[in-house]
């Protein structure tokens, strides 16, 4: 450390000296030069993170840029190199919302999450939340945003699914596309992550996944693929576990060859904080950053160029890289940020984006809500929303609209006679669990959720008398260092007790009764979903949730969101549940990596089946399921007609007409899949390839929808030849409502071909 210290002190003295190249007005190459072997690695690597033994190695006290922003970069004052700030997302900037001394507030937009975001099956929307987002990131003074979140939902467990998009790659990669085009257009960066196979939170700075090269091909790199040539990210994040036996920060084959050589990547790649055991292998893998840096990494790339195992040619390539990054930076730009971001309009961005992500799952003639004055709210989530997860994606916001709040705006007279038990309830039983927290990590368990309260029968009958309807909330929240558990994937006892007691005091007055799920995460909803006479998936709405909410039991908008993913019957029904840590007796494991002890999921998670995840493990297995992956419920109908599709051996380009059949506006989104013809390979029973949705249509209107994917997209990973191949022959595509609601299909014709890839990434 104090060698650190020393040689910063030297490099301050330098600072000033009129002969020194300055980044922005001398080239990039000139200030390369300029550097010293010490300055290269410092700058290779964050300023440290306070709290985490690297603050003393901050040279130039960054961290007071931005209070509350995840990292900053090593600024080199004698080259006029600035620090730049590095914040976190994914559904909104989190920074501190308060400072000291400082009578002003930093509050931010909590967007929708992620899942929510990818069920709009909207790009257009998706990118103008991005934009907005992007606003606050350059009005409070962050440089890169780190957002957005794509890995694969793999399992209905990972405690991270509700950052991340879907169970397919398509849906994934076309959201974050749209997401960074949004979020650039404001002149700041991003960082995609986690890059890549990051699909379990137990063990993740240790967890090695093992994945055979297809699978990684076509399911866990696909989506980065899309986004990386879609979108031109400006960084990319590293995750944390490894792949196949390497750290994928410390994977050369993962960072250069097919991150850069085969994508054309042409940014900066920053690790996961403090992911990865060995800077200088990081360094020689092309993962150019390290964040937010410790001494130790400082050490281990010095001593790896002193013993000749890095080279600094080596090292270079990452300083140029990081170079570039702060040069186009605002910071470097002397953007004079206003800290007053538009909060007011992007609150309408998030209240109108939400309401297009929620999906209908049932809907018995109650909904749109008609004669409605008085409304019966239950559920402790009613008067407490979830505005979105916890850990690095938790945004600081001024507040958040409860569903209770929600109904009060659109002027129903909501029955507030159990809000004070229900609010007790919560409060106690919150104590209670702060009260036994005894254990030294103690402060990272996320509060569970409140059990249910359950008012008496006669309280119910009363309510039921004196009320047109009843909501229920069920909540569920999650976030990062845990995975959910299968206790969390179902209705809980008091939860199924509310459900029933509700539901049979309210139709026995011949009143209906609606469920809202105010959740992150896919659960159970086979066995009680023909219970209420509606259910809403609201997922975590942002902190206008209660408004958007209203807006579709109102029918203010006719609901548009689709699942993109498979809600199973059974959590053990999905392929991936036989190699996920469910309920495994884990503890907690932060930044450190445990001791391997050998267990199963933990340590090692074999993905055994492949390619088959989500909808291509259900169709294949021909199972039955709650809800399919893309489907959702309208309050108005839609009819499809007129497909065709045409391969010009470039592009596929697929037509069908979409027609409003109802008595209401609405939008629809419509899937594309393919089915391939018989080859070589074993192939998905369909893939989804495109999607779009309609503008919102009138009674009685059509729209012909063009939907649009490079003819190569038809290709499979062949793993003996190490290349992607097309099969000749035709290929039948399908025009989906949902993965098993197709409306109409075409066939067209496409020739064989064969894209040679690297041979890497190999399982051992
Ligand atoms: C998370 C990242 C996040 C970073 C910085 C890590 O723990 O995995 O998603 O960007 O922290 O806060």
């Amino acid at each position: 450390m104090k060698k650190i210290m020393l040689i910063s002190a030297a490099v301050l003295a330098l600072a000033g000296c009129k002969s020194d190249p300055q980044l922005g007005k001398d080239s990039i190459d000139k200030v390369l030069k300029a550097m010293t072997l010490e300055e290269k690695v410092h700058f290779v690597i964050g300023t440290g993170m306070a709290g985490f033994g690297g603050e003393s190695a901050v040279v130039g006290a960054t961290k007071n840029i931005v209070p509350g922003a995840a990292g900053t970069t090593y600024p080199i004052e004698r080259l006029g190199i600035p620090s730049i700030v590095l914040a976190d997302g994914p559904a909104g900037l989190r920074i501190d919302p308060t400072r000291e001394g400082d009578e002003n507030t930093y509050y931010c937009t909590h967007f929708p999450i992620g899942t929510l975001l990818a069920s709009t099956w909207n790009q257009e929307l998706v990118e103008n939340v991005g934009k907005a987002m992007g606003e606050e990131v350059h009005e409070y003074g962050a440089d890169v945003y780190l957002a957005p979140a794509l890995n694969i939902h793999r399992n209905p467990l990972n405690g991270r699914n509700f950052e991340y998009y879907s169970e397919d790659p398509v849906v994934a990669g076309k959201t974050a596309a749209a997401y960074v085009r949004g979020v650039q257009s404001n002149d700041v960066g991003t960082s995609i992550k986690h890059f890549a196979y990051n699909n379990q939170e137990t063990n993740r700075t240790g967890n090695n996944a093992v994945i055979s090269p297809r699978a990684q091909r076509e399911i866990y790199l696909k989506g980065f693929e899309i986004t990386v040539k879609e979108s031109d990210p400006w960084t990319v994040m590293s995750s944390y576990n490894k792949i196949n036996g390497t750290y994928t920060s410390q994977s050369k084959d993962l960072q250069t060859t097919v991150l850069r050589d085969e994508w054309g990547f042409k940014g900066l790649v920053m690790t996961d904080w403090f992911g990865g055991d060995n800077g200088a292998e990081q360094i020689a893998a092309g993962n150019d950053m390290l964040q937010p840096g410790t001494d130790l990494q400082y050490q281990q790339i010095m001593d790896a160029i002193k013993d000749g195992s890095l080279s600094e040619a080596e090292l270079d390539v990452c300083v140029r890289r990081c170079l570039e990054l702060v040069a186009r930076s605002p910071k470097a730009k002397g953007y004079a940020y206003s800290n007053k971001p538009d909060l007011k309009a992007h609150a309408a961005v998030t209240r109108q984006s939400a309401l297009e992500g929620m999906v209908l799952l049932e809907n018995k003639g109650v909904l749109p809500l008609k004669n409605v004055k008085n409304v019966a709210v239950f559920g402790c989530t009613s008067f407490d929303f979830i505005a979105g997860g916890t850990g690095s994606g938790n945004v600081n916001r001024a507040y958040t609209v409860s569903l209770l709040d929600g109904l009060k705006n659109a002027g129903f007279n909501v029955d507030e006679s159990n809000k004070e038990a229900t609010l007790k309830h919560i409060a106690d039983e919150d104590a209670a669990f702060k009260a036994s927290l005894t254990d030294q990590l103690s402060a990272f368990y996320p509060t569970p959720r409140p059990s249910e309260f359950v008012p008496s029968n006669a309280e119910l009958s009363a309510s039921a008398k004196a009320n047109d309807v009843a909501i229920i909330t069920f909540g569920r929240n999650s976030g990062e260092f845990f995975d959910r558990t299968s206790a969390d994937f179902v209705l809980s006892p008091k939860e199924r007790e509310l459900l029933n007691k509700v539901t049979a005091a309210f139709h026995a007055k011949g009143k209906k009764v609606v469920v809202v799920l105010n959740i992150g995460g896919v659960i159970e909803t086979a066995s009680w979903k023909n219970i209420p006479d509606a259910v809403l998936l609201a997922w975590q709405a942002g902190q206008e949730g209660g408004n958007s909410v209203t807006d579709i039991l109102t029918g203010a908008k006719s609901p548009s969101g689709k699942l993109p993913m498979t809600f199973p019957m059974n959590l053990m029904d999905h392929a991936s549940s036989a190699n996920f840590p469910i309920d495994s007796d884990t503890g907690v494991y932060f930044t450190n990596r445990r001791e391997d002890i050998g267990q199963k999921d933990v340590d090692v998670t074999r993905y055994e089946e492949g390619i088959y995840v989500g909808y291509r493990w259900f169709d294949k297995q021909n199972l039955p399921v709650s809800y399919p992956f893309g489907y959702g419920l309208s309050y108005t109908t839609f009819e499809y007609s007129a497909p065709a599709v045409a391969n010009d051996g470039k592009t596929v380009t697929a037509k069908v007409t979409v027609k409003n059949t109802g008595a209401v506006a609405g939008k629809e989104a419509v899937q594309l899949y393919v089915n391939a013809p018989a080859g070589t390979l074993d192939k998905p029973v369909k893939e989804l390839k495109a999607y779009g949705k309609t503008k919102e249509l009138a009674p009685g209107e059509s729209q012909e929808l063009t939907l649009t994917f490079p003819t190569s997209e038809l290709a499979s990973f062949d793993e003996e030849a190490s290349a992607w191949k097309v099969d000749a022959g035709t290929y039948t595509f399908l025009f989906g409502a949902s993965s098993r609601d197709i409306r109409c299909t075409a066939t067209a014709e496409a020739a064989a071909s064969e894209t040679p890839a690297h041979r890497v990434l190999l399982m051992k």
